[in-house]
């Protein structure tokens, strides 16, 4: 299975931080916050890896990743999205590094405690389809947030005002090659982005999208409070 990370995107919650840099390169803690999702693929013996970024200092990711030497890789692929056409366009460039096979897709923002060796194996276990990590969380508010029906994920709300369930689908999913099919059906969501809860709700309707709870802490790193929090916690765990 290949890796992508995803790390386009204007990062305007964190502005001014991020007006003349990227989100993706601040620190957290003693890293960049690159290199936590990187790692999160390494981890799970992912080692064929596609970076996603995008605007100003896209070319400063090459310069502070080169070829992965860091993280034990002997090669990373880079890609440009242009504009900020949102996480599923970001997706949708990756077809022809994907080349008909299945990828675990971690967003550049997304930092977690442990591993996700268990459900990428899972993953390759199931038939096709999705699978996606679900995490407790207390302001469900902000994440995209499932609904459901037993054990079983009906619904996913982007952003929802009125939460179905206590979960944040985290940015950590696992697409089969169907999904640049998809994305290429996808309309602009309101504020004018291809959503990735619109690929995953796809998949639930069409009946093969699977689900796990992750292992460990998880935050995102995207607003001033969870970078704070994602600095916090990776501190913790290296001292
Ligand atoms: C994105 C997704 C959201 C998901 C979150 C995880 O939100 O749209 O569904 O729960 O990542 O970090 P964004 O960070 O773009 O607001």
């Amino acid at each position: 299975m290949k890796g992508v990370v995803l790390a386009g995107g204007l990062g305007s919650r964190l502005h001014p931080l991020t007006k003349v840099t990227k989100k993706h390169l601040l620190p957290v803690y003693d890293r960049p916050m690159i290199y936590y999702p990187i790692q999160t693929l390494v981890n799970a013996g992912i080692d064929d890896i596609m970076i996603v970024t995008g605007g100003n200092s896209a070319g400063d990711f090459l310069k502070l990743l080169g070829n992965g030497k860091e993280f034990g890789l002997k090669h990373l692929n880079y890609t440009y999205q242009e504009g900020e056409g949102g996480i599923a366009e970001a997706l949708g460039l990756v077809e022809h590094f994907a080349d008909e096979g299945p990828v675990c897709v971690v967003l550049g923002d997304n930092i977690i405690e442990k591993d996700i060796k268990r459900a990428a194996e899972d993953y390759s276990r199931q038939d096709g389809g999705a699978r996606i990590l679900l995490k407790k969380v207390p302001d469900p508010q902000r994440f995209g947030v499932p609904e459901f029906d037993g054990e079983t994920i009906v619904r996913i709300d982007e952003k929802p005002e009125n939460p179905k369930s206590d979960y944040a689908v985290t940015g950590i999913y696992f697409y089969d090659q169907t999904v640049f099919d998809v994305i290429r059906g996808l309309e602009p969501s309101d504020r004018g982005e291809l959503e990735i809860t619109d690929v995953n709700n796809h998949y639930i309707d069409e009946g093969t999208l699977t689900w796990s709870e992750l292992d460990g802490w998880w935050t995102d790193a995207g607003t001033f409070e969870s970078l704070n929090l994602a600095a916090k916690l990776v501190a913790k765990k290296a001292n």
